[in-house]
């Protein structure tokens, strides 16, 4: 009940009359779901979150063909190996969220930035199909995607690309798609995970093989933007970002729905990736010092957010200011 009104309240769509089937547990859904099926009907994708192989496409951009994308498909060698992919180059997957697309600013922005540093194998997971539906259908789907998006690494790895190459990064139900790719990929652990503004809405913090989690690749970074409202608030990676503290966002003004400020976390991203400017943030003591103040003292320690090179560091909350609009970075703390 408690999440029906949060879905209500968040999403602003009390239209839908259908009730989710329970418990909700996407990764059993998953389980039980054939495929490649044939259900009778489309509308069965409108009860039970189906996703075809076909609704997802794996769209590939590099330096050379940085705006026309080329399709990669599943166990499809020639697909691979007729591409522009490099072997010898980095790779990095880009999800989108809820009622976004492959052409959607998230990835967009993110390609944009990567491309503009340095050659690279961008890849576009397209799930459009699977995500402009209701939020709970789309929830539903993200197992199934997720499911699809291991298979594709997994022919990748078959292909040769190695997994301490490959740096995934999800917005809002995307963060979850990545993240349940992770977990399921055959020789894991993927380097790199990034989670924009993880999806809270249907997703609980006990059921972690539903969801982004620590377990999922080596390293996992998070950006917190709307945490409690779209996002997640609690802590689910190594590293846990608080711009602002991770709630509310400045410049959004009345965010009634939350959107503005969960965007902000890729808009954040994909900025520190081409900025000289950096994202310094500051440690905190633990998750109960920037919960019950909003922000924290810092411990002495700092940590940059995001960047072209992700910077590892201590495991831990992180807590940063940022400017209200673009350029948000305000660099080095004096
Ligand atoms: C199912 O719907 C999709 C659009 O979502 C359409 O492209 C496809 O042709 C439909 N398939 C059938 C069997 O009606
Ligand atoms: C790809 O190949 C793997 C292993 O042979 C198989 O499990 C998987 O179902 C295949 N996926 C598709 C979409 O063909
Ligand atoms: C790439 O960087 C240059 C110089 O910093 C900038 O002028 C250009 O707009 C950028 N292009 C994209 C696609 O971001």
């Amino acid at each position: 009940m408690i999440v029906w009104l949060i879905f209500v309240c968040v999403a602003g769509v009390s239209a839908v009359e259908w009730d989710a089937p329970t418990p909700y547990d996407p990764v059993w859904l998953a389980s039980v779901q054939q495929y490649p099926a044939v259900p009778p009907l489309n509308e069965t994708r409108f009860w039970w979150g189906w996703v075809y192989e076909q609704d997802v496409q794996f769209r590939l951009f590099t330096r050379r063909n940085p705006y026309e994308f080329q399709v990669l498909k599943i166990n499809d060698s020639m697909s691979l190996w007729d591409s522009n992919f490099d072997f010898n180059k980095k790779v990095k997957v880009l999800t989108h969220g809820w009622l976004n697309h492959g052409d959607s600013p998230m990835p967009e922005s993110i390609k944009e930035a990567y491309l503009n540093v340095s050659d690279l194998n961008i890849i576009v997971v397209d799930w459009g199909n699977a995500a402009n539906v209701n939020y709970i259908l789309a929830s539903y789907n993200v197992a199934m995607v997720g499911r699809l998006l291991t298979q594709f690494l997994n022919f990748l790895i078959d292909e040769g690309v190695s997994m301490d190459d490959m740096h995934l990064i999800g917005h809002s139900l995307g963060a979850h798609v990545v993240g349940i790719a992770g977990a399921y990929v055959r020789e894991g652990p993927i380097d790199t995970i990034t989670g924009l503004d993880p999806a809270l809405p249907l997703f609980t913090l006990g059921n972690k093989d539903a969801r982004l989690d620590k377990h999922d690749a080596r390293h996992v970074e998070v950006i917190h933007t709307c945490g409690g409202y779209l996002g997640f608030a609690s802590p689910l990676g190594h590293i846990d970002f608080y711009p602002n503290g991770g709630t509310r966002q400045p410049g959004c003004r009345f965010d009634y729905r939350g959107l503005c400020a969960h965007n902000r976390a890729h808009m954040f991203f994909s900025e520190s990736i081409i900025s000289d400017v950096p994202f310094t943030a500051v440690r905190c003591k633990d998750y109960d010092e920037l919960y019950y103040s909003g922000s924290c003292k810092g411990t002495g320690e700092t940590l940059i957010m995001g960047g072209f090179d992700i910077h590892y560091g201590k495991d831990g909350i992180y807590y940063l200011k940022t400017n209200a609009e673009k350029p948000f970075a305000l660099g080095d703390l004096s």
